[in-house]
């Protein structure tokens, strides 16, 4: 009798749980690409906070920048039998195998942020992100505007490979394709960092004796920009006034940049976006099958001209 009584309070609490919704917490794992920048960073804390207050498992992979330590990630993760995992992909190409040996193990993958490259689109669920594509648009819009459609170009690449390096770029160039004034005149990677752009800035300095015609700095992220920033003021150079200077992610470091009227716009990639990437995942988990390849988050432009903006 002891026992029965037991199992019906044992099964009661069991019920509740499950009406709270938090009955069996689901684990997840996330490859995530490095903390290259001020973006990324923000990137890995939201998800982590995110997770906790969503009740999430959340074991977490920082991969330096390096596609090796992703495929280790995420080859650990499918042998911990995690319910889902979630990669932010250093670079497109190379995903095949492992995500095949994910499916085998009957394991969901999804991807946010960064896209891949893969002949197999059901080797994911979906992927949650911005349009970068549409970010190099805006920026080559900006751009167009403020130049009159007239306007020699410096471009700071992201990480060559990366989703968002190739498709800022595309979207930029589509834009100004249509001016036929606007040119970029030099373009190099600086790997989305703030020494990185800062080098390049200074190879771009000397090679245009002081940035002689250039109207203008694209930098794929905000980090890039900044260091470009840097090595201009370090040459004597005013950027945000003798140069445009425009990029992506609007970081705290960018506002107040735009602010002092060094850099002139930025296009805001959001950085809390774990509210939009665990709720695809746990519906998925939960029985919603069906999801388009792509839930995208909206990208926003923020320009130094007017403090609301
Ligand atoms: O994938 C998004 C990009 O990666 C961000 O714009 C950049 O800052 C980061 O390195």
């Amino acid at each position: 009798m002891r026992q029965l009584k037991w199992l019906g309070s044992a099964l009661g609490g069991l019920a509740a749980l499950v009406a709270a919704g938090s009955a069996w917490a689901v684990t997840i794992g996330f490859s995530q690409v490095g903390s290259e920048g001020d973006w990324r960073p923000a990137f890995s804390a939201d998800m982590k906070e995110e997770a906790k207050k969503q009740g999430i498992d959340l074991k977490f992979a920082d991969a330096q920048g390096k596609q090796e330590e992703q495929l280790k990630a995420v080859r650990a993760f499918i042998a911990q039998k995690v319910d889902a995992i979630i990669i932010a992909p250093v670079v497109v190409t190379g995903w095949d195998a492992v995500l095949k040996e994910a499916k085998a193990a009957g394991i969901p993958v999804f991807l946010a942020d960064r896209d891949v490259d893969v002949a197999d689109k059901s080797l994911f669920v979906t992927r949650i992100s911005a349009d970068f594509n549409l970010e190099g648009k805006l920026a080559g819009a900006w751009l167009a505007q403020a130049s009159k459609g007239n306007c020699q170009i410096v471009e700071l690449q992201g990480t060559t490979g990366s989703a968002p390096a190739i498709e800022r770029k595309k979207g930029f160039e589509a834009v100004i394709g249509n001016f036929p004034q606007m040119k970029i005149v030099k373009s190099q990677s600086g790997n989305f960092t703030t020494d990185g752009g800062k080098q390049v800035m200074e190879s771009f300095i000397k090679a245009t004796d002081g940035l002689k015609g250039i109207c203008a700095v694209f930098a794929h992220n905000d980090n890039m920009q900044l260091g470009a920033i840097q090595a201009m003021k370090e040459a004597g150079l005013k950027p945000g006034k003798d140069v445009l200077m425009v990029s992506v992610d609007y970081v705290p470091a960018m506002k107040k940049a735009l602010a002092a009227g060094e850099a002139n716009a930025s296009v805001e990639l959001r950085s809390a976006i774990g509210k939009y990437i665990y709720p695809v995942v746990q519906e998925y988990l939960k029985g919603k099958k069906e999801w388009p390849k792509w839930v995208m988050i909206p990208s926003d432009m923020h320009r130094a001209a007017s403090p609301a903006e």
